[in-house]
This record gives structure tokens, sequence and C-alpha cells, in this order.
């Protein structure tokens, strides 16, 4: 094996937390195969292991394939219903509820996540822990590794992608543009690219956002509007990935529909967003800042529970047309609450539920970030 595979080798080995002595596996899998260089370990987290050999330039089995957890991939990946769903970003938010909707009604569900720190990870593992134990397996691994993404589709025979993965936050992007690039840029397009190397091709029913009206004014927003004002790196990557998904769809075929979620709350909600904070806020009883629209305007948010988000993901994973060149379909719809209410409104109701007090604090400057 050449020395640069070894040191790959030995990188991905000393992922693998010891005592499932994993080491001692793929050493025996090379063993048995003299002519393959054994490359990477798909691991993390304790979650499973796969053996990529580059002599075939795919990931297989290589005979070190183990589950090491109680709860296997291939238990988590059994369909009652036909229909097998990988879903990424399963131990975040959205894709968390929408994972077990999928499992409790018989979908097989195969979830990856790579835990990235934008907030708490703990947050993030308690989710994953809870999806275990409803019998959803999720792999720690990033979507810009696209063996593992390969050897995913074809191993559980997935028929169905639900792309939730993303760098989301908006002011964040002042800090580490380059997440925004890998995730849902690169990343994006490795999960069409795995998508359409796949035989049977899956559909796909991806995340977009309510960002992509940027600067448009006018109201409601409509799916037919023009969306090519982004106000935030956030949005341009979130109306990139439309395009690129009407490119996958047009050159070969692959079913799409794109949902614009519109900042989504809930349970096991996420810590940056509004009702998360100002809930924070107001439990330790400071105030709560309320940004103001220009000339002092109530700022509105479509603020949309995750119970009506999960149903309208699903609903669409049900009618996404087969991927073949003459059914596929390229769709984005709207997933939002019709009723915008303001967003002292919000606090309102948090300040009324949480303390019954009532603080003022308004502040005339940018506004608080939206997905
Ligand atoms: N929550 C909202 O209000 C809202 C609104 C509009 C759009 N969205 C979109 O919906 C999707 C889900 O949002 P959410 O609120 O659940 O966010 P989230 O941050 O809670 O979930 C995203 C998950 O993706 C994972 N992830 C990020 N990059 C990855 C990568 N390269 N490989 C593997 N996993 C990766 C993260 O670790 C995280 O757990 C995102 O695409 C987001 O942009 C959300």
């Amino acid at each position: 094996m050449p020395g640069s595979l070894a040191a790959r080798l030995r990188q991905a080995l000393g992922r693998l937390p010891a005592r499932h002595g994993a080491t001692g596996a793929a050493g025996a899998a090379l063993a048995k195969r003299p002519g393959a260089a054994l490359l990477a370990l798909a691991a993390g987290g304790g979650v499973g292991v796969a053996a990529w050999c580059e002599e075939k330039k795919q990931v297989v089995r290589c005979g070190v394939w183990r589950e090491l957890e109680d709860l296997t991939a291939a238990e988590s990946s059994k369909s009652a219903t036909g229909r097998v769903v990988l879903v990424t970003g399963a131990a975040g938010f959205i894709g968390y509820h929408c994972a077990l909707a999928l499992k409790k009604r018989g979908d097989g569900v195969i979830g990856i996540d790579n835990y990235v720190p934008y907030y708490p990870v703990s947050l993030k593992r308690s989710r994953a822990e809870d999806l275990r134990k409803e019998g959803v397996y999720v792999f720690e691994a990033d979507i810009n590794e696209r063996n593992f993404l390969n050897h995913i589709l074809k191993e559980y025979k997935v028929t169905h992608i639900l792309a939730l993965a993303a760098q989301a936050g908006v002011r964040y992007a002042a800090k580490d543009p380059a997440s925004y690039v890998a995730s849902n840029v690169a990343g994006f397009v490795n999960i069409l690219e795995a998508a359409r190397h796949a035989s049977p091709m899956p559909r796909i029913v991806y995340a977009s956002s309510s960002s992509v009206y940027g600067l448009n004014t006018k109201t409601p927003f409509s799916e037919d509007d023009m969306v090519d004002r982004p106000a935030s790196l956030y949005a341009a990557t979130k109306k990139a990935n439309e395009m690129m998904a009407h490119t996958y769809n047009h050159i070969f075929g692959i079913s799409m529909i794109g949902l614009r979620y519109f900042t989504v709350y809930g349970p096991w909600g996420r810590p940056d967003m509004a009702a998360f904070s100002f809930t924070q806020k107001i439990d330790q009883g400071e105030a709560v800042k309320i940004f103001q629209g220009p000339g002092g305007t109530e700022l509105m948010r479509d603020f949309t529970y995750i119970d009506d988000i999960v149903a309208g993901t699903l609903a669409a994973l049900d009618t996404v047309a087969p991927s073949t060149k003459e059914t596929a379909q390229c769709t984005t719809y709207n997933l939002g609450n019709k009723d915008p209410v303001t967003v002292s409104y919000l606090v309102d109701c948090l300040e009324k539920s949480i303390s019954g007090r009532r603080s003022e604090n308004t502040c005339p400057c940018r506004p608080p970030a939206t997905c």
C-alpha cells in the first residue's frame, strides 16, 4: 500500500473507539485481499464501519463491515411501505422530527449527520440518541464523503433522499462563509452526484428556504416570484440549490421537490433561533430586544410549527414522482404559515406562558436572523 494510503488508513482507524477492535478486523480484511487497498473507514460515534477498496474504486464490505451498536443500519432501513429514506442532517431540528415521523409510519430510515458544532453538539447527540431508541440509525458522516454516500444508497436500497443537511443560520456566514459553501453547495452537489449514479435513482426532497425571497417586498411570497436578490450568503446557497436541482433534473431525470421552509419552531428547536433564544432570556429575567424594520415598523414572520413542517415534508416525499427522464419533476413549494405575526406578538406569547410579565425593549437595528 502506498505511504499516503497507509497514512489515510491509520488516520481512519484512529478515529474508531478502541473497544470495538476494528483495527484488528480491518487488518484481517487487508490480509485476505492483498490486491486491494483498504483506504478509509466510514465511522464515528461507534455507529458502523465500511471499508473502501481502491481496487474497485467503491465501497465494498471487504469482510469488515460490522454494526457496532445493538441497533443496526440494516434493521433501521427495513420498510413496511416500500420507501427507504436517507435523511441527511438527521440529528438536526427538522431532520430529527422528520426521521421520527417516517419511522413511525413504517418507512425504512437511515440518518446521516456530521454533528457540526454550529450550536451545542450535545443537543444533536441527544436527538440522535432519541432516534436510536426509536429504531433510527444515524451514521456520523459528512455528505461530502462521496464513496460513503454511494455505499449507503446501494447497500440499503434507498428510494428517497430527504436532503436537510446544511449550514443553517444567516449571520454566522460573516464568521465562517466556507462552511456554507462546503455543506450547502459542495455537499448538495455530492448528493445529486451520488443519486445520479445510483440505480435506480432515488427521488429527492430537499430543504430550500424562505430566505430566497431576499429583498423582495411583495407579499405574500409566491413560488412564481423572481428570487434573484438574496440578502445573505445562506440565501444565495439555497437559491443555488434550487438551480442545481433544476440542472440535475433536466440532464439526468432526477425527480426533486424543494421546500422553502419559513422560520420553524417547536420542541428540540435550534438554540440560535428567535423562539429559543427569547425563551432563554425571558426565563433568566432579561429583557428581549425586538428589532425594528425601516421607519420603526414591526417585523413580521411566518412562524411555522414543526408538526406542520413534518406533515408537508412527508407529503412531498409521498408525492414526488419517480426519477426517470419521462416522469421526473422539479418543483419548489413554500412551506410556511399563511398568517405572519409580529415578533413582539411572539415575545408576548412567550412571556405570558413563561412568566406572565411583559418587558419592552425595542431596538431600531438590523432584524433577527431568519432561515
Ligand atoms: N429551521 C428553520 O427555520 C429553517 C428554515 C428554512 C430552511 N431550513 C433548512 O432546513 C434544513 C434543516 O434545518 P434545521 O433547522 O433542522 O437545522 P439544523 O442545523 O438543526 O440541522 C442541520 C443538520 O445538518 C447537519 N450537517 C450540516 N452540514 C453537514 C454535512 N456537511 N454533512 C452531514 N451533516 C451536516 C448539522 O450537523 C445539523 O445537525 C437546513 O437545510 C436549513 O437550511 C430551516
